[in-house]
């Protein structure tokens, strides 16, 4: 797929497709009066004879128009001028760019990037259609048998600039929207693989493939006894119900000066969550593949930055393993080292992400880093609390809280912070040991998040809990490839 950038007034070729917003009301904006007039009229014709009235999600396609500029309309509904805003723009983009590819046009021109949007500048409108152009293009790796449906015939997509001025603003942001699309796509691979297919010794050999694929990645992934010698006791814990071999993947992205502290991103990979011994319903216990979706997002957001060659360094930290109640399991009440020192009475063998990201951010303190972020679908109580539209964010300093919200509302990728604090730290006492992996129903996202605070001390660091946002469930399950755009519009912010 091929994307360009071009001024709006500009001498054109003709186009297979032209993508046209329409407010409500039939109401045209500049952009779109002058293809109508190019077009003798037939869009005023169109919406005066009442087909198209501008409602957003509402489309049209107008197919074979002669010898015009464009060969077809693809006229989008952009709702209210009122409503007209960043998330009202990604939503047209993502319409524009289903419908665009479902058509047969092998070139489309979007005009829509011409279209100002309130607080949205030209680099993200160009950067939210490019996304929104890798969504709609994004097919699942299905397993089924039958002939899989023909690839999309569009090649190629240029996007309209309002002005001369905004060109190497948009071109900036197509970059980064195909880097974002191409973390994207991996992270939902990733995601939407089965369990037996996505263990951890496969998430391994796709991060060894990474650094095969790009030269400024760096793999490493250690097996169960050197997980041993390191002391990783919590995160062992969790592995010694299944057969299936446990994994530690380190993959160092150097795209910053040398010595440059790197930003640590630590994704939790559980391949399978069945809950272990502390089994789960089985209603649903299929979404449980999605459990590794952390370290999916790891991956994609550093399969961006090495596609864009972004100047900062930043490791990748992903424990992966199963969680299983074979006869070895780790029993409710059994109680574990972890590699800081401190020891944890398993109550739960269910609340395992903590036990084994624990160890990763103690792991992660080997690399200095100047920030550790943590991604993990930890809690259900998470998608109680902020449903599917927005992760959670915790964090032990609030300038790195206050930086990733900031990326989630500009990317479109929205988290919303929650607290840490003592009094829920109280609620992780055990007799037994130093603490307890739960601390009861109440407010079941922070107590794991506070969980994890206590290995932290010294670094600065945020949890994003997307147990919510990763994927979705129902007739269009599957993995939504969250949150790489607000990781990757974080970390291109810090360069
Ligand atoms: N992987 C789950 C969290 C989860 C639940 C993710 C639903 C996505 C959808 C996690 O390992 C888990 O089981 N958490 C428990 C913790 C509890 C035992 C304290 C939970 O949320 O129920
Ligand atoms: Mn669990
Ligand atoms: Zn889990």
């Amino acid at each position: 797929m091929e994307f360009t950038v071009e001024a709006s007034g500009a001498r054109r070729a003709r186009t297979d497709c032209a993508i046209v917003g329409v407010h409500e009301r039939a109401d045209l904006s500049a952009i779109a009066k002058n293809l109508d007039r190019a077009l003798g009229g037939r869009l005023t014709r169109i919406l005066k004879g009442g087909d198209f009235s501008g409602r957003s999600g509402e489309t049209l396609l107008v197919p074979d128009l002669g010898t015009g500029p464009a060969a077809r309309v693809l006229l989008i509904g952009l709702g209210s001028r009122k409503a007209w805003n960043r998330r009202a723009y990604r939503r047209a983009a993502l319409t524009a760019a289903q419908a665009v590819v479902k058509s047969g046009a092998r070139d489309a021109r979007f005009l829509i990037a011409a279209e100002p949007v309130p607080e949205v500048d030209a680099y993200y409108r160009a950067r939210l259609a490019i996304e929104a152009m890798g969504q709609a293009r994004y097919r699942i790796p299905d397993l089924k048998s039958s002939r899989k449906p023909a690839p999309a015939r569009l090649a190629r997509v240029r996007l309209v600039a309002a002005e001369r001025g905004e060109l190497a603003a948009m071109k900036r942001g197509v970059a980064h929207g195909a880097a974002i699309a191409a973390g994207m796509a991996l992270t939902r691979d990733l995601g939407n693989l089965p369990a037996n297919v996505c263990t951890p010794s496969y998430l391994g050999t796709v991060a060894r493939r990474l650094a095969r694929e790009h030269r400024a990645v760096r793999t490493r992934v250690l097996g169960e006894a050197e997980l041993k010698r390191l002391g990783m006791g919590a995160f062992l814990s969790v592995t010694r119900g299944t057969a299936e071999p446990a994994r530690l993947i380190v993959m160092e992205y150097r795209g910053g000066k040398a010595g440059e502290a790197p930003v640590a991103l630590v994704g939790k990979g559980v391949t399978f969550d069945s809950g272990g011994i502390s089994l789960k319903d089985p209603g649903g216990m299929d979404e449980m593949k999605f459990d590794m979706s952390g370290a999916a997002a790891v991956f994609g957001a550093l399969k961006a930055l090495a596609v864009l060659g972004a100047g900062i360094n930043v490791v990748g930290i992903v424990p992966a393993c199963e969680n299983m109640p074979g006869s070895c399991a780790t029993k409710p009440g059994d109680i574990v080292t972890s590699m800081s020192g401190l020891t944890v009475e398993v109550l739960n063998t269910d609340a395992e992400g903590r036990l084994i990201l624990c160890d990763a951010l103690t792991f992660s303190r080997r690399f200095r880093p100047a920030a550790v972020i943590d991604v993990a679908t930890l809690t259900g109580a998470c998608v109680v609390a902020l449903g599917q539209h927005m992760s959670a964010v915790m964090s032990n300093s609030q300038v790195l809280a206050d930086a990733l919200l900031t990326s989630g509302r500009r990317a479109g990728d929205p988290c919303w912070q929650m607290p840490l604090g003592e009094e829920y730290q109280e609620q992780l006492k055990s007799n037994f040991a130093d603490l307890a992996n739960v601390a009861g129903r109440e407010g079941g996202a922070v107590t794991a998040a506070c969980f994890l605070w206590k290995f932290v001390d010294g670094l600065n660091w945020a949890h994003l809990d997307i147990a919510g946002t990763a994927y979705v469930s129902g007739a269009n399950k599957g993995s939504t490839g969250r949150p790489v755009p607000l990781l990757v519009d974080y970390l291109l912010s810090r360069t």
